[in-house]
């Protein structure tokens, strides 16, 4: 973790709200909303790539929301250059908020070791990868996702990471028709993501946030 930076990840009480709002349902749900829900069909796949693993708050979302799609398999890759430590993640309290049930996926997404793919549920594979963000470009870390969860720290502590050169290497990596989700509508960086060749539009945020941003690969 960034501990110098001392940016708190979320502020807890609306994490998980804002995490919700701007990655299920922005992000993921677009997507599967986009192939239509049809139960009936199964093997579907669906490629989720994460930029800042942090807490695992987002994977364990993503985990609750596969639960109710069993019709697909979820290939989910997290990129963290600063892994948390078992002390800090002793510190949240998100089970709380989320659930006694959920506390041996929470536990198994930490347990996954870095540089490897496991299996979380039948249907959900995570794969942990060490490294920077601005290594994205090179496709051995990325694996052609549907959908990315730009979840950097903000670009008033990390510009670097906000950067059209940046957001070209996620471009190329990513399938046609895929979405980046994230939750800055900061100006510049939509100028960014349209220099890297995305669509961008703004939608609604979360409570206490007018916009955020989700960016197409046409
Ligand atoms: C806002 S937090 C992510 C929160 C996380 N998605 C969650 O659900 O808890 C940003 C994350 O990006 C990581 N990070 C910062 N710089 C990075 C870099 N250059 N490459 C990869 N990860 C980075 C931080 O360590 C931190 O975990």
């Amino acid at each position: 973790m960034l501990s110098d930076l001392n940016e708190s990840y979320h502020s807890i009480n609306g994490a998980l709200a804002e995490s919700r709002h701007i990655f299920i349902d922005n992000g993921l749900n677009r997507v599967i909303g986009s192939q239509g829900r049809d139960n009936s069909t199964s093997n579907r796949k669906i490629s989720i790539l994460e930029t800042g693993l942090g807490t695992g708050l987002n994977c364990l979302l993503t985990i609750i929301e596969a639960l109710k799609y069993p019709q697909y398999q979820f290939l989910y890759t997290a990129i963290e250059l600063y892994p948390v430590t078992q002390e800090e993640l002793r510190m949240l309290n998100y089970i709380t908020i989320t659930g006694d049930e959920y506390l041996s996926l929470f536990n198994k997404i930490h347990a996954v070791p870095w540089g490897c793919c496991s299996e979380i549920l039948p249907n959900f594979y995570l794969n942990k990868i060490r490294s920077d963000i601005k290594e994205l470009k090179s496709p051995d870390i990325a694996t052609n996702p549907d959908v990315v969860y730009f979840d950097a720290f903000s670009p008033n502590i990390q510009p670097e990471l906000w950067s059209s050169e940046i957001f070209k290497g996620i471009f190329s990596v990513m399938n046609p028709g895929s979405i980046l989700v994230t939750y800055s509508s900061r100006g510049a960086v939509k100028s960014a993501l349209r220099d890297a060749g995305f669509v961008v539009k703004r939608v609604k945020g979360p409570v206490g946030k007018r916009h955020i941003t989700v960016a197409q690969r046409d």
